[in-house]
C-alpha cells in the first residue's frame, strides 16, 4: 500500500462498464448496475483504509436521461434502494454522504432518500463520499452562475468556485475513469482542472482493491507542476521537511 502521506486526499471516479460487464455475461443491463453499487462498497472501504479522505463518483449523468425509459427508471429504483440499504453501513465505516447533483427534477421517494441518507450521515468524518446524481458540468457551472447573478455578486473565479456543487470539498487530485473510454462526458469540468487523469480498462464492477493501489501508485510517480517547471518543483521539495 502507498504511505498515507502520497495518498491523493480526493479521488473522483467514473463508475463506467456495467453495462459491458453485463452483456458479456448475458445478463440485463441493470445486473450491471447492481453489480456496480458493490463494486462502489468495496471502493469505499478501501479508500478510507488508504486514508483517501473524500471520494467522488458518477453514478447518473446529466445525458443518462437519454437511455432507454425502462433503464432509467431501473436506475432510479436501483438508487432509492441502495440508499436505503447502504446507510447502516456507511455509518458504521464513518462515511458522510452527500448527493451533488440537480434534484428537483428526481422524484420525491429518490429526493427524500437522499436527503434522509445526507443527514443520517451528516456527523461523520473519516471519509466523505459525493455521489453524484443527474449532475453534469455544465450545469454545475450554469446554477453556480445562475447563483452568483441572483445575488448581484461579481461572476469571478473565486466566487464561482464557492458556489459551485463540490464547494465542500478541494479540487480532485486524481480523476480515475473505468470502462475503457478516453472523455469525461460531462464530469467535473471545472473541478479537474488540475487533476491527474488515470483510464483503467476495467470494467466498473471489476474494478477491485488492487485496481486502485495500481491507479494511486500511478498517481504517486506523476509530477504536479501546476504550470512552473520541473526544477521549481525539485527545489521546493528539496526544502521540503522528510515526513516521518
Ligand atoms: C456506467 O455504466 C453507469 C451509468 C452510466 C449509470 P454504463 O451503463 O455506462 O456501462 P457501459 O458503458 O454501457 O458498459
Ligand atoms: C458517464 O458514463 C456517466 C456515468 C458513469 C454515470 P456514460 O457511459 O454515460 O458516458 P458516455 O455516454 O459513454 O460518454
Ligand atoms: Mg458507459
Amino acid at each position: 500500500m502507498t504511505p498515507a502521506a502520497q495518498v491523493p486526499h480526493h479521488i473522483a471516479i467514473v463508475m463506467d462498464g456495467n453495462g459491458r460487464w453485463a452483456s458479456k455475461r448475458f445478463l440485463p443491463r441493470i445486473a450491471g448496475h447492481k453489480k456496480g453499487v458493490d463494486s462502489l462498497r468495496r471502493c469505499v472501504r478501501a479508500c478510507a483504509q488508504r486514508g483517501v479522505r473524500v471520494l467522488t463518483v458518477f453514478a447518473f449523468s446529466s445525458e443518462n436521461w437519454n437511455r432507454p425509459a425502462e433503464e432509467v427508471s431501473s436506475l432510479m429504483d436501483l438508487m432509492a434502494v441502495a440508499i436505503s440499504r447502504e446507510v447502516p453501513k456507511l455509518q458504521a465505516d464513518g462515511v458522510s454522504l452527500r448527493f451533488v447533483g440537480e434534484r428537483t427534477s428526481l422524484s420525491e421517494v429518490v429526493r427524500e432518500g437522499l436527503e434522509k441518507a445526507e443527514a443520517a450521515t451528516a456527523g461523520n468524518s473519516k471519509l466523505i463520499l459525493n455521489v453524484c446524481f443527474n449532475y453534469g458540468g455544465r450545469w454545475d457551472m450554469a446554477q453556480a452562475a445562475g447563483k452568483l447573478a441572483a445575488r448581484g455578486v461579481p461572476i469571478n473565479e473565486e466566487n464561482l468556485s464557492s458556489a459551485m456543487a463540490l464547494a465542500h470539498v478541494p479540487d480532485p487530485d486524481l480523476l480515475i475513469r473505468t470502462g475503457d473510454e478516453l472523455r469525461l462526458s460531462n464530469f467535473l469540468l471545472w473541478q479537474a482542472a488540475y487533476s491527474e487523469l488515470y483510464f483503467s480498462d476495467k470494467l466498473w464492477p471489476e474494478f477491485d482493491e488492487k485496481a486502485l493501489d495500481i491507479a494511486i501508485a500511478e498517481f504517486v510517480r506523476r509530477e504536479r507542476r501546476f504550470g512552473k517547471t520541473s526544477a521549481q518543483i525539485s527545489a521546493v521539495a528539496a526544502h521540503e521537511p522528510l515526513v516521518a
